[in-house]
């Protein structure tokens, strides 16, 4: 079946990374996971909202014994970054000598968890590692080391599978980008 452009508020937005080739990519990020992780137990941190889904697909592509928690950090509004990063849930795991795997769906300029690290390092993980569905390389204004990505895309602005505009679309399987 093809996908049409959608229409949210007085933006449209036309079909980019298709559900299969979704699942395809996840399945490879899993797998990557696994030769590094098979025994490690792995605490997965997942970045709400948006790494909900991709989240929820990576854990179950990896087939490792892990755990997983959530935080919710926030810089971002509408469609452009507010330039704040704020935690707005805070960790109650002890996550001192773990490997840390960050989920994010998407890496803009970096700004989000390049402030985030070095709060998460003060509780001394054994490592920290980043999970990105989605980097927008050409974006990036803080350098970050990413262990594992999906697809590197162009900087442009993406809603589905997690992702939104103003907290919609987020439920759509496929990933859309904004047309001009
Ligand atoms: P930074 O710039 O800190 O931004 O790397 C990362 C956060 O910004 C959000 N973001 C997007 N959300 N479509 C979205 O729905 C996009 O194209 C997009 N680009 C950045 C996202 O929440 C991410 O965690
Ligand atoms: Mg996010």
């Amino acid at each position: 079946m093809k996908l049409q452009p959608l229409n949210i508020g007085d933006l449209t937005f036309q079909p980019y990374i298709s559900a299969s080739e979704i699942r395809e990519k996840v399945e490879e990020m899993g797998q990557q996971i696994r030769e590094r992780h098979a025994h490690s137990n792995p605490l997965f941190l997942v970045i709400l909202n948006g790494a909900f889904i991709f989240a929820a697909d990576l854990v179950r592509a990896c087939q490792v014994p892990c755990e997983i928690t959530f935080t919710r950090l926030s810089s971002y509004e509408g469609l452009s970054s507010t330039g704040q990063v704020e935690t707005l849930i805070e960790l109650n795991e002890d996550i001192k000598g773990r490997p840390i795997i960050i989920v994010e769906d998407i890496i803009d300029t970096g700004k989000t968890l390049s402030h985030f690290l070095p709060i998460l390092q003060k509780s001394a993980p054994s490592s920290i590692e980043i999970a990105a569905f989605l980097v927008k390389r050409e974006a990036m204004e803080y350098p970050l080391k990413i262990d594992y990505w999906g697809y590197e895309i162009p900087n442009d602005f993406v809603i589905g599978y997690g992702l939104d505009f103003d907290e919609k679309g987020r439920e759509l399987p496929a990933i859309y980008q904004k047309v001009d």
